[in-house]
């Protein structure tokens, strides 16, 4: 468990001495274009220094605008501000990551990143289509490469100066550790679903016995309903102690040692979801209990995003 009491300012050292992660991150996940950059803006706002991007969510542009109008606004130093962004799977191949590297950076207006993830382990055909499909709508993987021979190339990046820090998103811990055991620049993040009902336990525990840090998306279960920010242990611990369902689920990431990422949209929300601090130990492991386990995401298991449909019990 973290000691200080207040998450906001929390920090997560990054395991190639490059410096250290915010672990509230906003997440640029929000398909459209002006909402990306007001929710750019008012997170940067409320105090989120932390912003997770990727080519893949094809607003890298508004995110970018959003921060350098947002910066300049608010007297803030890019130093201060801790910048993610991702290679999404059609650009795998060795000789593409450099160039797909580059058009982000330049989308995103910045000189270098603080960290540089492969955004799913599932090699695409490669190109310009994020998206390439047959005529029976499967999709087209690319069989001649592995992800170690992506990974090369992700530490040539390390090597240049202008990426940070690199790491792995939807990977199991057993395409992790292989990874860990051939890398020579170690991957410093990991970015997977964790909520209560996914807590990833394994991984977590490998994450922290490496000094990576172990980054979660969905820390809200995406905010789906029903789900968990309806959930009864959730909602009875947030009467408790006088915070917001999304409150507690946020504190409950942090105090278990990990970095998330959330996506509020408005600027009430941005405020919400900074204003984070730790649960008293009983409620924390009341938390801990919780039995329901569900994975709301299938990236992991196929690199295309998509939710899983949900069953509704009757
Ligand atoms: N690596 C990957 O494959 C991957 C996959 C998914 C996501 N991500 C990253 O993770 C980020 C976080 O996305 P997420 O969906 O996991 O975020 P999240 O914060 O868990 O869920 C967002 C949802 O929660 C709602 N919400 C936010 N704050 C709330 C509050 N205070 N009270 C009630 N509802 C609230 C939002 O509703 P409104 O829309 O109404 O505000 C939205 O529907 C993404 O933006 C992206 O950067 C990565």
């Amino acid at each position: 468990m973290i000691e200080s009491s207040d998450f906001r300012l929390t920090r997560m050292p990054l395991n190639n001495g490059s410096g250290n992660m915010p672990a509230l991150g906003f997440g640029t996940l929000i398909p459209d274009a002006a909402v990306t950059i007001s929710a750019t803006r008012d997170a940067l706002e409320a105090g989120f220094r932390h912003f997770d991007c990727a080519e893949r969510y094809r607003n890298e542009r508004e995110v970018g605008e959003a921060l350098q109008a947002g910066l300049a606004a608010g007297g803030i130093a890019r130093e201060d501000i801790f910048v993610t962004t991702k290679l999404w799977n059609s650009n795998h191949r060795p000789e593409r990551v450099e160039p797909a590297f580059a058009a982000s950076l330049e989308r995103l207006r910045l000189k270098y990143l603080d960290l540089y993830l492969i955004h799913t382990p599932f090699a695409f055909q490669p190109g310009d289509e994020q998206d390439p499909r047959d005529q029976n709508g499967n999709v087209i993987y690319d069989r001649g490469l592995t992800l170690l021979d992506t990974w090369k190339a992700m530490e040539s990046l390390v090597d240049r100066g202008t990426c940070h820090a690199i790491g792995l998103s939807d990977i199991s811990l057993n395409e992790l550790v292989p990874i860990y055991e051939s890398a020579r620049i170690k991957p410093a993040v990991v970015e997977v679903e964790s909520h209560p009902y996914l807590p990833e336990t394994e991984l977590l525990e490998f994450c922290k016995e490496k000094g990576i840090v172990f980054l979660a998306f969905a820390p809200l279960g995406h905010g789906m309903t029903p789900g968990l920010l309806e959930d009864p242990v959730i909602s009875a611990v947030a009467a408790r102690v006088g915070k917001t369902p999304a409150q507690v689920l946020l504190a409950w990431a942090v105090q278990r040692g990990t970095a998330l990422l959330t996506t509020p949209k408005s600027a009430a929300r941005a405020r919400e979801n900074f204003d984070i601090s730790a649960l008293p130990e009983d409620a924390f492991n009341e938390i801990n209990r919780i039995q329901t386990r569900q994975r709301l995401n299938d990236v992991v298991n196929t690199g295309s995003p998509g939710f899983i449909p949900r069953v509704r019990s009757t």
